[in-house]
């Protein structure tokens, strides 16, 4: 059996992953360790919350007692740290809370990891650690970092972090860097939901520049397979990029989705760039594909329609959010731009 701590599972990438292994595993015993920041949500894991082989606990990563007995309690002998400050746009707001949890956090955590011997530490991290492209070439594994902005150079001081551990103490670790996600039970500040939920109340949906930068989109369940097979079969000390392929302009994404709406494109507004805005994210995933034997299965033009009538389907879920403080912080992030 796997005993695995997963941090961060309230979130949308983690609790899309215990959703997705409670679903198709019985050898995962999970507790999730969360928080409870803004962007977690424990009505994401509703269909979770009785099965047996899952447990939640509200806490942080930066509590060494409270790791300490979790571990012990538990037996952990997994660890997937999903649990991050996540968005670009607040980092830039105010960064301590991302240097805080993201590189103090991740630290913590290894040293427990460290001192209870587990099998795997898996670190869930970004290809925005490798800063920015030009308009061609490929970010691969060996890229140097170079990341742009407080959340980008947290993740990458944890990335720093998790290998020297491996380096150090023999830890055994494995690093995956993923793209862009969207799918359901994303936070509403992220581009793709924003810009549905927005379209849904006739609001100006605001592009940031000139609208041609470039992510490289993956929907959340071919991620989580990837943290998966990294988590069982990814080698020690190593880094596997993560991406589908599927580069995109942000002006691209929101006409698709306004048509996929059959709103009309008058809503979109030029608003003023982001500060430090990377310019192109691009991904060769070769390594994973070929050595973990991993390949996405969704496409974006499948997957966003599927995204776009859950966030439909699922007006209680937003409706509670945007209701709330996250009304306050959307406004004044807004008005300043
Ligand atoms: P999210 O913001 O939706 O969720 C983060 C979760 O972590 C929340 O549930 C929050 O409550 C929890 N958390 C925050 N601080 C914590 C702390 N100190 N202790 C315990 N829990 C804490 O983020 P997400 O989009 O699900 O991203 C998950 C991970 O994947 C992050 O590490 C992120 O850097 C990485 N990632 C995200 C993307 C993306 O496109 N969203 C892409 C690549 C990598
Ligand atoms: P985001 O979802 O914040 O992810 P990241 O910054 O981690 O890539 O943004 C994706 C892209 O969309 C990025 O180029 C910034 C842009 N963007 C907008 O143009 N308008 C918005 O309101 C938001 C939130 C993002």
């Amino acid at each position: 059996m796997k005993k695995v701590l997963v941090t961060g599972g309230a979130g949308f990438i983690g609790s899309n992953f215990i959703n997705h292994i409670l679903k198709t595993r019985d050898d995962y015993f999970i507790v999730n360790l969360d928080k409870l920041t803004y962007a977690g949500n424990l009505e994401n894991l509703k269909e979770v919350e009785d099965n047996p082989n899952y447990v939640f606990v509200k806490g942080d990563i930066i509590n060494r007692e409270l790791l300490d007995y979790l571990f012990d309690k538990y037996e952990i002998n997994h660890v997937i740290n999903f649990a991050a400050e996540s968005h670009v746009d607040r980092s830039i707001l105010g960064s301590e809370v991302f240097y805080r949890t993201n590189v103090v956090g991740t630290a913590v955590l290894l040293e427990a990891s460290r001192n209870h011997n587990v099998d795997k530490f898996l670190q869930v991290s970004t290809d925005e650690v490798y800063g920015s492209l030009g308009a061609t070439g490929l970010f691969t594994e060996t890229t140097p970092l170079s990341p742009n902005s407080p959340y980008s150079s947290s993740k990458a001081g944890a990335d720093m972090a998790t290998l020297s551990f491996n380096h150090t103490y023999g830890l055994p670790v494995t690093i995956t860097r993923c793209s862009n996600n969207y799918g359901p039970l994303q936070f509403p500040e992220k581009l793709i939901p924003l810009m549905i939920i927005n379209a849904l109340h006739n609001k100006k949906l605001p592009i940031y520049g000139d609208g041609m930068n470039v992510r490289d989109w993956i929907y959340v369940i071919d991620h989580n397979r990837a943290v998966e097979l990294a988590l069982e079969n990814g080698g020690d000390g190593e880094v596997y990029n993560v991406g589908a392929s599927q580069e995109m302009t942000n002006i691209e994404i929101v006409k698709l989705i306004l048509q996929i709406l059959g709103k009309s494109e008058d809503l979109i507004e030029y608003v003023k760039d982001r500060p430090g805005h990377d310019r192109r994210y691009a991904i060769d995933s070769s390594k994973i594909q070929n050595e973990l034997g991993w390949k996405p299965e969704f496409r974006f033009e499948d997957a966003i329609v599927k995204t776009v009538e859950w966030y439909k389907g699922n007006r209680s879920w937003w409706e509670g959010i945007i209701s709330g403080d996250y009304l306050k912080y959307y406004e004044k992030q807004y008005k300043k731009r």
